[in-house]
């Protein structure tokens, strides 16, 4: 239980209170976080976020003599508290159309620090990019003719990057991988050439070139090769065109520890040492001058910084299993259906109380795969009592659902010891809104 704990944000302690041993987080109980505001809820930890953030930039400026950036993902948790938060932290904040962009807009961050993504961006988001956007990360040929149509007469176009698709695969889930061949995503070699020669005959701002292997992935090694290829296409593009790009983004996809099982996992420094070093040797050996890098994590960022709190409604044996089954589950959490993502989860009351075997945490909703946990081994939670899972801060809220009428959690950001409501939970109200 104790190798559990290192799971949550570094703030997270254990106090007294009327003799029961309690879990609290940035200075704040999570008993009462959960009275106050209701289960589920999601609290965000902003010394967690902090952390990840210096930690990303110390190591940046160790490691790479060519300048570096940090570009927010926003796709593992976007709201306005956490647009807010990036953009007072200097970072860039990417974007995957429209919507997003409002939001980043809304939170009032600098156009100059929003880039856009996306693998068949509409007609909505294109606009949208134009005007709220300093930089767009073009994914293929037919994008970068309907920005070239747009282009005509305006002052400010963003900046443009492409998106090259490297034809390598990263150790992940299969539906995390990007970069490999057959991937949907961003332009092969000879799409990279076309558009390279586009944007010059054009006039347009080309600036800086993109590649993303995968999503959450532990060892940096299989990135090398990826990069290996990109500073040899950079290099070709350079002897028949000139261009080199003045930023390079090799994506994002760090990985995080979920459970137990994952530590000791390497250090965010660990993947920033390899990329920065083998860049730096890459475009020496290619003579190229060292571009910006831009790194772009979502989930190394965010995902230790949230901790998900559910009630214990019912307490189930079955023939071979202990149920416990929470308030929460795949409309707030799809990753374990979605991929078999692995968690673990520690009572908020008493957290580190002996084991009694093993559980398997179930969701309240109309299907056999809403089980968030199995087979973790689990103190004897009764009826009633809350569960913390900890690293619960990306990609659960943003594919979070209305299955079977859930409400949204409410979330709340811890910063400075207060406790402050960042979204509230839906109500019923919501779930009619949109109906005519
Ligand atoms: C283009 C791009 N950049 C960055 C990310 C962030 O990945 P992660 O949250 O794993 O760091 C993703 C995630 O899929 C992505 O598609």
């Amino acid at each position: 239980m104790e190798k559990r704990l290192q799971l949550f944000p570094k703030s997270t302690k254990i106090c007294a209170v009327s003799g029961v041993e309690r879990l609290a987080i940035g200075g704040r109980d999570l008993t009462e976080l959960a009275e106050e505001y209701g289960t589920p809820l999601y609290i965000y930890d902003q010394s967690a976020l902090d952390a990840a953030v210096d930690e990303y930039r110390a190591s940046l400026a160790a490691h790479y003599p060519g300048g570096g950036g940090i570009t927010y993902a926003g796709k593992a948790l976007m709201n306005l508290a956490a647009a807010r938060w990036a953009a007072g932290r200097g970072l860039w904040v990417d974007c995957t159309g429209a919507g997003e962009l409002y939001i980043a807009a809304r939170a009032g961050v600098p156009r100059s620090q929003i880039l856009v993504h996306g693998v068949n961006k509409s007609d909505a988001d294109l606009q949208a990019a134009l005007t709220t956007a300093g930089t767009i990360v073009v994914d293929n040929l037919w994008e970068l003719a309907r920005l070239a149509a747009l282009a005509d007469g305006v002052a400010d176009f963003p900046n443009l990057w492409l998106r090259v698709r490297p034809g390598l695969a990263v150790e992940t889930h299969a539906f995390r991988q990007t970069g490999q061949d057959d991937s949907k995503f961003g332009m092969g070699f000879a799409e990279m050439v076309e558009a390279v020669t586009l944007c010059q005959k054009q006039g347009l701002p080309l600036t800086g070139v993109h590649f993303h292997q995968g999503s959450h992935f532990h060892d940096p090694e299989p990135i090398g090769p990826a990069l290996e290829r990109v500073l040899d296409l950079l290099a070709e593009l350079r002897d028949a065109s000139g261009w080199r790009p003045a930023y390079l983004s090799p994506g994002g996809g760090w990985g995080v520890p979920y459970h137990e099982g994952d530590l000791p996992h390497p250090a965010i420094d660990d993947y920033v040492a390899f990329l920065a070093k083998k860049l730096a040797a890459g475009c020496e050996a290619n003579d190229l001058p060292l571009p910006i890098l831009h790194v772009e994590p979502g989930r190394s960022i965010v995902a230790v910084a949230g901790v998900a709190i559910y009630r214990v409604g019912a307490v189930k044996r079955t023939r071979n299993r202990r149920w416990l089954l929470l308030d929460g589950g795949m409309a707030d959490n799809i990753r374990p259906s979605l991929y078999g993502a692995k968690y673990s989860a520690l009572p908020v009351a008493n957290p580190l109380r002996p084991v009694l075997d093993p559980a398997w945490l179930g969701g309240p909703y109309c299907e056999s795969g809403d089980v968030l946990i199995e087979n973790l081994p689990m103190a004897d939670v009764q009826p009633g009592e809350l569960l913390a899972i900890p690293v619960s801060g990306a990609y659960h809220l943003m594919m979070s659902s209305n299955y079977n009428g859930a409400l949204r959690p409410a979330v709340v950001w811890l910063q400075g010891g207060q406790a402050r409501l960042v979204q509230r939970r839906e109500t019923v109200e919501d779930l009619v809104d949109r109906d005519l």
